[in-house]
């Protein structure tokens, strides 16, 4: 009933205790954070990835760390490339034998690369759509077939500050911008079955080393930071703590929404009206000083 005077809130840890989360490029970046928050969270969680040797690098670094925290989640691994229909499928079946139940999926493996569009092969644009947007499709159609359909349950779907279009980067922006609208369908073809799907839609100025290694040389942290209203760079955190959110029991009433979390970048159009130098946002997860910001 409405003006329920019931004291209660849902953040507490144990939040997802006997749960269940498949993350796909769970070992690095962004999807280490995830993997990281859901098990301090009490999900057991299935990382996924094309490449072994890195997942089984990200798996050990993850129970490493995990020893500290004294929790009893169990975490898994298992190579899989998405764009591959008969893997998704062995991922999916994988996960039952192991864990029984899916509960949650993110879907968070993606790549790119940078190339102006007329240098762009066929190849490599097949490539990264096939990644990015088909993976995600089949990611999503599998889980729903294998699991979902009889017993509801919550995705997200890492984006990408596509918003403006996206120079340089096309075939990911076209990619990026088909989940947004994937995610918006399904959430209403699944809405009666108990199927939450939502997107999370980090900016270019999330800090990752796996994001810095990638893009090398180019810097593009330094860059993007002059970008960022709030004149810092974000952290994997601040991109998994959403994430959780959209999972969790609060966020029931959410469906087909994308949150941005760029901290205002994908807003800030007209960077010559400059906005002042300030410290004033909440820092970083963690962070116990308020020296976020650099000038
Ligand atoms: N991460 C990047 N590319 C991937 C793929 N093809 N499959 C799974 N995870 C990935």
């Amino acid at each position: 009933t409405c003006g329920s005077k019931v004291a209660a809130t849902v953040f507490r840890y144990g939040l997802f205790k006997d749960k269940v989360a498949i993350v796909t490029g769970g070992g690095t970046g962004i999807g280490k954070a995830i993997t990281k928050e859901l098990l301090l969270l009490g999900c057991n969680v299935m990382i996924a990835s094309r490449n072994g040797n890195r997942l089984e690098k990200g798996a050990n670094e993850i129970t490493e760390w995990l020893k500290g925290t004294n929790d009893r989640a169990r975490l898994e691994t298992l190579p899989c490339n998405i764009r591959q229909e008969a893997e998704v499928q062995n991922l999916m079946t994988h996960t039952l034998e192991r864990f029984g139940q899916i509960d949650f999926v993110v879907n968070n493996g993606g790549g790119q690369f940078v190339s102006g569009a007329e240098d762009i092969r066929l190849k490599g644009w097949n490539a990264v759509v096939e990644t990015n947007l088909t993976g995600t499709f089949l990611m999503c159609r599998e889980v729903y077939r294998h699991w979902m359909k009889d017993r509801g349950g919550a995705i997200v779907n890492i984006i990408a500050n596509m918003w403006k279009g996206f120079p340089r980067m096309c075939h990911t922006g076209a990619a990026r911008a088909g989940v947004d609208n994937l995610t918006k369908s399904l959430a209403l073809e699944w809405v009666h079955n108990g199927v939450r799907i939502n997107s999370v839609a980090p900016g270019s100025s999330i800090y990752s080393e796996t994001a810095a290694a990638n893009y090398g040389d180019l810097n593009i942290f330094e860059e993007n930071r002059k970008t960022v209203p709030y004149h810092r760079l974000g952290t994997v955190e601040e991109v998994s703590s959403v994430v959780c959110f959209l999972l969790s029991p609060g966020a029931t009433f959410i469906t087909g929404e994308t949150v941005r979390v760029d901290a205002g970048q994908s807003h800030y159009a007209c960077p010559t009206l400059k906005i002042p130098f300030h410290n004033k946002m909440p820092p970083y997860s963690w962070q116990t000083d308020a020296s976020g910001a650099e000038d």
